[in-house]
């Protein structure tokens, strides 16, 4: 079998030619330029795992300090007084740009407030290819679109606070068993030999798994983190295609790459592909004490492997980005630590050594952002089945005569809420997915405390009998208590995963299957058996399959509650008595069957070599598209959810707004600016070494030379000009060709022109208020010469409406949103034309209250 290959692309585009980061470049070029090389590769090398208060620290350098960088999507990550907000897959349940926003704005704040320069999110891949997936729930959900749309507001509101955002992983990190070989390794599998290969044509990276960082990159994102896997056969750290061609050239990415941890795997191969930052600075393990760059990145400086200019674009990225931030203005101080919880702590705890000083301040960053936690995750549950539109919502004026609760994901766990390490079990109620993507409860209000503090004011007849049973495997109890008279039975089930360091009852990081976790089925058919007013809460990291009891009539309600972290109980009370009107919409499909999402729908379970390949062979029809391809009806469609009212949508119309003269191909890219130009010397060997009487920390990464290493470059200098190793092919220093895609941040500036506008009637028919979502979906002109998907999403607004009560809701549809990627041919994006059609002619606009429901054409 021929292995997928990767091309060579060389070399890295400098940054500094977009003119929203001029500025930035021409300071960052000042400070770079009184930085001697020793400087610039502290900014490039983390000091090692724990060695600094953050999950990762940079070198420091006399004006910047030294940089913290921290996890993760979700809220600060190993951190004191902060907010555990809600997990990404609940933030794009609730399709809300306004929510998406509030999130990231927060998050934001409370990064900046405890002095982290870079937070090390959103995350945007996995974009959930496998259902399974381990940390699908980090992310936004299995569409590009609504990936992309997260990714930029998350990043223009983050960044607002002056904190760099991180996208990440690039790319094609979509499963976590094999993401790398030491764990592999403890999974058991000791053959493996290299991380997985996940094998993805031009097309599809385009079209699916590339379209949220350009939409990142496109909103300004400062850092984008490479991933563990390979990409057709090459790391994606050390990819030159991937970090060169596409994230520098075409995307025009300004900021710097910086490796997942560990994510590194050479030297001058990954500076020259386009990798700037080395995280956590260690190489194959944690605080191995090795490094692939700090002083080797100064050896391959001063030995001339590696151009001096490469370094200092390195820097550059890194301090423009600093500027562009705002975080040479003024920024705090780091004030906690990640390694303890107590006022005091040893300052590089890494080393075991060193000096004890305070490094915990306990600056409490929380705010008001408990309430913004809530709000968001009340409007990412999903109402999925409501019988007869009456099951609910509660009504305090005709309360059931008990309310029975079931379930160990209705209450707290004995453990308490962090009783796992990086929530790495499923105990109580779960509110996180696991791994580094989580983070610590400063509370967690479950869903029996908050039913129960709802009822508190209740006396006398007005008092629902109340009780529960928290035991999953108690059926017999389970079946007692269901048979209460007059009972509304409220059953509590979870499904989880996570990242792969972690296993959880069996499931290494991507779940095992998609079943409910803990007896969920049994203990659902159980009370369904004898309670017909049956509701069940699921908290689920995404699809689970429910076919063994949705259709049961006794279940009168599901609602998909996803991951709601501290405000769990307070946002589910709000939608059940319908204080806020449910309007959540699935970011996924829930399919049947695992076997329901195609023949690629899971994961590489077993290794298929030493190097486990993984063909992306389904290409542009993962989740619905697959269902939509192949005819599989699915028990709940992508962009599905109920509400309490009723909407209907109508009167579509299609302006085209669009006043130039519309070609199927990108017009000539726009010419890039200049960019800074340092000109720095080569050092010698012997004037990048230790300073004298210096005191090193065990396993502690620094930038400089030993004097026994300087003088062995020196004589290798000296007498073998052979040496200067040739560079890659394709390298030279001359600004190459803007690629046909490319000109702009996120791309040829052109994809970002609206061509059309959609507008469309949404009237609330019901008689409660409630929010809906219209979702644009287009579908490409029939008779042209390539395979689209049959629809794809394009544009969703969430809007209130009144009972009886009408607006009208917009969409701007941009060229690259009808446009496809010829990978054959130009290589760039076009838009695909009909036999005798005009440019532009013959799309079909379709907007749904999901992919497949309740639409207008
Ligand atoms: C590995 C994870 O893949 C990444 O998302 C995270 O930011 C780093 N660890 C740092 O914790």
């Amino acid at each position: 079998k021929v292995l997928a290959r990767s091309r060579p692309y060389y070399p890295t585009p400098k940054g500094g030619w977009v003119p929203s980061w001029q500025d930035s470049y021409a300071q960052a070029a000042k400070l770079v330029e009184a930085m001697d090389v020793t400087e610039k590769v502290n900014l490039t090398t983390g000091i090692g795992w724990s060695m600094g208060p953050c999950v990762g620290n940079t070198g420091s350098t006399k004006k910047i300090g030294s940089l913290c960088l921290q996890d993760g999507p979700a809220g600060i990550r190993f951190a004191d007084d902060i907010t555990a907000f809600p997990a990404g897959i609940t933030v794009a349940a609730t399709w809300s740009k306004y929510h998406m926003y509030a999130r990231g704005k927060a998050l934001g704040a409370e990064a900046r407030a405890k002095g982290v320069n870079v937070i090390l999110g959103p995350c945007i891949g996995p974009l959930g290819r496998f259902p399974v997936g381990g940390r699908n729930w980090e992310a936004f959900g299995s569409d590009p679109y609504l990936q992309g749309v997260a990714a930029g507001i998350t990043i223009e509101a983050i960044q607002s606070e002056g904190v760099i955002a991180t996208a990440k992983h690039y790319i094609g990190n979509e499963q976590e068993r094999f993401r790398q070989v030491p764990e592999s390794h403890l999974m058991g599998w000791p053959n493996v030999t290299e991380s997985i290969s996940a094998n993805i044509g031009d097309r599809t990276l385009h079209e699916l798994y590339l379209w949220p960082f350009a939409e990142a990159v496109h909103a300004g994102v400062g850092a984008i983190m490479c991933s563990y896997n390979q990409v057709n056969n090459s790391y994606a750290c050390q990819n030159s295609y991937l970090l060169n061609g596409v994230l520098k050239d075409e995307l025009g990415f300004q900021g710097f790459v910086m490796s997942d941890w560990l994510a590194h795997h050479s030297g001058v191969a990954s500076a020259l592909a386009g990798m700037d930052m080395s995280m956590p600075g260690d190489a194959q393990l944690f605080l191995d004490g090795e490094t692939y760059w700090g002083p080797h990145l100064t050896e391959s400086i001063v030995n001339k492997t590696l151009p001096i200019e490469r370094l200092d674009d390195m820097a550059l990225r890194i301090v423009a980005t600093w500027i562009q931030m705002g975080q040479h203005k003024d920024f705090p101080e780091v004030s906690f630590s990640s390694w303890t919880k107590q006022r005091d702590g040893l300052v590089y705890q890494g080393t075991l050594m060193g000096p004890v000083d305070v490094v915990n301040d306990f600056v409490d960053v929380r705010a008001n952002h408990s309430a913004v936690a809530q709000d968001i995750a009340a409007e990412g549950i999903v109402l999925l089945k409501n019988f007869n539109n009456s099951a609910l919502p509660l009504n305090d004026t005709r309360l059931p005569r008990a309310i029975m609760i079931f379930g160990s994901d209705a209450g707290p766990s004995p453990f308490g809420p962090n009783g796992c390490i990086d929530r790495g079990c499923n105990n109580g109620t779960l509110g996180q997915g696991w791994g580094s993507g989580s983070v610590e409860y400063t509370y967690q209000i479950t869903p029996l405390e908050a039913i129960q503090a709802r009822l508190l004011g209740k006396r006398g007849a007005k008092r629902p009998i109340v009780e529960y049973s928290l035991n999953d495997y108690d059926l017999v109890r389970a079946s007692r208590l269901a048979e209460t008279p007059g009972a509304k039975c409220f059953v509590f089930v979870s499904a989880d995963s996570g990242e792969a360091y972690i296993n959880s009852e069996g499931n290494m990081g991507d779940r095992n299957d998609l079943f409910l976790w803990h007896n969920g089925d049994a203990l659902i058919a159980t009370v369904a058996a004898k309670c017909n007013d049956t509701v069940v809460v699921i908290h689920s990291v995404g699809p689970v399959v429910m076919e063994n009891w949705i259709d049961n009539p006794n279940v009168t309600a599901v609602l998909m509650a996803h991951l709601p972290a501290a405000e769990s109980g307070s946002s589910l009370t709000n939608i059940l008595w319908g204080d806020i009107p449910p309007s959540g919409h699935l970011p996924y499909t829930i399919g049947k069957s695992l076997e329901d999402y195609g023949p690629s729908g899971d994961i590489l379970r077993e290794p298929n070599g030493l190097m486990p390949q993984d063909d992306f062979t389904d290409g542009l029809d993962i989740d619905y598209r697959y269902f939509d391809a192949n005819g599989i009806e699915p028990r709940f469609e992508f962009g599905f959810g109920l509400s309490y009212t009723t909407f209907e949508y109508g009167n579509l119309t299609i302006k085209n707004v669009y006043n130039g003269n519309l070609t199927s191909e990108l017009p000539p890219p726009p010419d890039k600016l200049a960019v800074p130009n340092l000109k720095s010397q080569v050092p010698s060997p012997d004037s990048v070494v230790f300073p004298p009487d210096f005191n090193n920390l065990r396993n502690y990464h620094y930038p400089y030379l030993t004097r026994a290493q300087a003088a062995a470059v020196s004589a290798m200098l000296k007498s073998d000009n052979k040496t200067e190793y040739p560079y890659p092919p394709g390298w030279n220093n001359a600004p190459g060709n803007t690629p046909p895609g490319g000109g702009g941040e996120g791309g040829h500036p052109a994809l970002y022109d609206v061509l059309f506008h959609v507008d469309v009637d949404v009237k609330n028919t019901g008689s409660m208020p409630g929010k809906t979502v219209p979702q644009l979906y287009v579908s490409f002109p029939s008779g042209i010469s390539l395979y689209t998907p049959a629809r794809q999403l394009r544009g969703f607004e969430k809007v209130g409406v009144g009972p009886g009560e009408s607006v009208t809701v917009g969409f701007d549809v941009r060229r690259k949103d009808v446009s496809v990627w010829d990978e054959i041919g130009t290589k760039g994006w076009y838009i695909p034309v009909a036999k005798g059609a005009k440019v532009g002619e013959g799309f079909t606009f379709w907007v749904g209250q999901s992919s497949r429901r309740g639409g207008v054409e």
